[in-house]
């Protein structure tokens, strides 16, 4: 009878832990790591295109609740902006759900951004994400999915991406969640290492070799998800910096001139180099405070518009051309990557409660009012 036992006690051993059983990821070899599906962590140009023929993507993102004051910022400066090919240019929006107002997320979906994930809370502090596993994921950007589609009235599969808050990553659980729901990469991972050449989207079918920052960082084989590393500036002093607002030796925050040189000498390490895409990751508070930092991001992307090799826009258009990449002429002339238009039936909720804290919200949706204010665990506010 006791080889019985002994195996109970391994099948329930088994069950408890067959969530969590990950393969370590192997070294990738490019041989056998391809694209479409498959792309080892690499400073090589995909399709081994020169640098002259690939495309200069630039990725602007905003980072945080979308409301009726930053709107204000993002329409003065991103509305009414075409690349050199006539497209509608792209700007990828990190939402987290408290304060936001989804009537506006449903305006920004509509001129044709990316709506993209920041968790559901954006708790605090820091080391809680750190600490966070699969379920704490699941809960934070995987049914975010469904509420961001819910209120905001857009399609669940124009959600592709996901932010970590304070780009801070769960290690492996962060990329489980994005392999295990409809999405398909993340955007939180910095790289200091690899700026010049800069590191180019990969998966993580295989061990990454990027250099982890703000750790954990995954080491589990997740075939399929994509990485889109934070290749950081260089700030005055040559110190690196994840996003924009980060840098420390920067130009005199009232200094137009000296700022559009910053970003301009920014954007060149990636023009002139292996054209990795150029990434300006702020939080719309920092160009609200510094309006010589506003005129200097409205300038640089006046030139860059007009620059025929150079393309602003949505992370999952990067994404996409990196799975198939085309040579720069080819690109040019392809039809625009437009979002399917959606409707907005108004309306404005509350005061709602809450259970994580006493307050009550306003919440404005696009869709039916939730009964209670919608929160971990209960996305929807039922
Ligand atoms: C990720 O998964 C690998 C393979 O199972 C494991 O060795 C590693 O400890 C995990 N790391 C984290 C931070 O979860
Ligand atoms: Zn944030």
């Amino acid at each position: 009878m006791r080889w019985c036992w002994v195996l109970l006690l391994a099948a329930v051993a088994l069950a408890q832990n067959s969530e969590e059983e990950l393969d370590l990821a192997e070294p990738c070899d490019p041989q056998t790591c391809q694209l479409p599906e498959c792309r080892c962590a690499s400073t090589d140009i995909p399709g081994n295109l020169a640098p002259r023929d690939t495309p200069q993507f630039v990725m602007v993102t905003f980072d945080d609740a979308v409301n009726v004051i930053n709107i204000e910022t993002y329409r003065e400066v991103l509305y009414d902006r075409r690349n050199s090919n006539g497209c509608p240019v792209g700007t990828t929006f990190y939402v987290n759900h408290e304060y936001t107002n989804y009537q506006i997320v449903n305006e920004l979906y509509n001129q044709g951004f990316e709506i993209a994930l920041h968790s559901i809370s954006h708790r605090t502090p820091q080391t809680w994400w750190h600490e966070a596993g699969l379920e704490d994921m699941r809960q934070e950007f995987g049914d975010q999915i469904e509420q961001m589609a819910q209120f905001a009235n857009i399609p669940q599969d124009a959600i592709h991406g996901i932010r970590s808050p304070f780009l801070q990553l769960s290690g492996n659980a962060t990329f489980q969640v994005i392999k295990e729901t409809s999405l398909t990469y993340d955007c939180s991972w910095p790289t200091i290492t690899s700026l010049d050449p800069g590191l180019w989207p990969y998966t993580l079918d295989y061990a990454s070799t990027q250099d982890c920052v703000i750790p954990p960082c995954p080491t589990a084989a997740l075939p399929g998800v994509w990485v889109v590393p934070m290749v950081s500036w260089r700030d005055l002093q040559g110190i690196p910096c994840a996003m924009a607002d980060s840098c420390f030796f920067t130009p005199p925050m009232n200094d137009e001139d000296a700022w559009f040189q910053f970003i301009t000498r920014n954007f060149e390490s990636h023009y002139f180099g292996n054209r990795s895409p150029f990434g300006f990751f702020v939080h719309e508070w920092y160009v609200r405070a510094n309006p010589a930092v506003e005129r200097a991001l409205i300038r640089f992307l006046d030139v860059i518009n007009n620059i025929p090799d150079v393309f602003m826009v949505n992370t999952k258009d990067v994404v996409d051309w990196v799975k198939n990449p085309v040579p720069v002429n080819e690109y040019s002339q392809k039809a625009c990557n437009l979002n399917q238009p959606t409707t907005c039936r108004q309306a404005v909720c509350g005061p709602l409660t809450a259970d994580h804290t006493e307050m009550q919200y306003w919440m404005a949706v696009c869709s039916q009012c939730p009964t209670n204010y919608p929160w971990i665990g209960n996305p929807l506010g039922n």
